[in-house]
């Protein structure tokens, strides 16, 4: 039970994205009042920022139910249409990874979101018929990493768009904070900065840290989380004072040893790494950019200063002249 109250249930409680509360205590209070569905939500931002915890919040400041899958999940039309007949007035419908939808069921998604209606086929061959179906209000909040591996037609369809972006060290701390607190440890403001700081930007990231924290301080010390503990605790599982890890230095590194720091494709780029393209594009290299250790230009990303001297390298003098 405590794991599932990690969750912050009300917007109130909902630490950063200063831009997304601002924008939904204003949309959703509205919507309430009109005892209207709320307009369809479309979320984006890499892994671990809070999408679903998001698309929670939203269904209980309603006071409507939560109805959650995910593209992949939705095989058939039949499986979307299952779900949306099935919905109460004002309900939230969560897809996550809306942009694995295939592209039958994503028809079957335009004009429920438009018209509240479905189309559905009974039966095959020759008696087959196609009837139509009015759905209750609702609202649909899909969530991708990137607004662009949406269709337009998609993206189109929704009236609030809200995209996540990294949380700020201090906003990190207070979700530390609040989650050390739920687990009833304790925790000096120098421990949880230490996590904070070292969390990729990243609550899901911060909050899985901290557990490796927990136990380092259980076994080796008193339990208390001082900046010393929660840094030995972190040097140990190989996340660094930016709060690389493994992967992010597997990429950077290969950047500069095997490319000369670019510019280089993606598709280089994860054949020299072994990762898959779509895990650098979605999780590791977002990050990268936005911290400024790498670059992307149109003949490809290039490694900056920062990514040199992160490795006490000295930058290839292009590096410095491109910057
Ligand atoms: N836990 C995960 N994300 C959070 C957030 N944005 N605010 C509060 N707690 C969280």
């Amino acid at each position: 039970a405590v794991e599932f109250s990690l969750r912050p249930s009300k917007l109130a409680d909902y630490i950063g994205q200063p831009q997304v509360q601002e924008q939904m205590e204003v949309f959703i209070p509205a919507a309430r009042a009109r005892h209207e569905a709320l307009d369809h939500v479309l979320i984006f931002g890499p892994p671990g920022l809070g999408k679903t915890t998001l698309s929670h919040i939203i269904a209980n400041e309603l006071e409507v139910n939560l109805r959650q899958t995910s593209g992949p999940v939705l095989e058939r039309p039949g499986d979307l249409a299952a779900l949306l007949t099935n919905l109460e007035p004002r309900d939230v419908l969560f897809i996550d990874e809306i942009h694995r939808l295939s592209p039958v069921v994503e028809e079957v998604l335009y004009p429920a979101m438009e018209d509240r209606q479905i189309d559905i086929m009974i039966g095959e061959g020759p008696a087959a018929r196609s009837i139509k179906l009015d759905l209750v209000p609702f609202t649909l909040v899909g969530a991708t990493t990137r607004a662009g591996l949406l269709t337009s037609p998609l993206r189109d369809r929704f009236g609030i768009v809200q995209r996540l972006e990294f949380y700020a060290v201090d906003h990190l701390v207070l979700i530390v904070e609040r989650t050390a607190r739920i687990l009833g440890m304790t925790m000096e403001k120098e421990g949880a900065l230490e996590i904070a700081r070292r969390s990729r930007g990243t609550p899901r990231i911060a909050n899985r840290l901290l557990r490796r924290v927990r136990d380092y301080a259980e076994i080796k010390v008193d339990g208390r989380v001082t900046r010393q503990v929660a840094q030995k605790a972190l040097d140990l599982l190989d996340v660094d004072s930016h709060g690389f890890d493994t992967m992010d230095r597997k990429l950077l590194l290969a950047m500069i040893e095997k490319f000369d720091g670019g510019p280089v494709g993606v598709d280089s780029l994860a054949a020299a790494i072994g990762e898959e393209r779509g895990t650098i594009e979605d999780v590791i290299e977002p990050f990268l950019l936005q911290q400024g250790f790498i670059m992307r230009t149109p003949r490809g990303r290039t490694a900056t200063r920062h990514a040199y001297l992160h490795f006490g390298l000295k930058p290839a003098a292009e590096v410095i002249a491109q910057e």
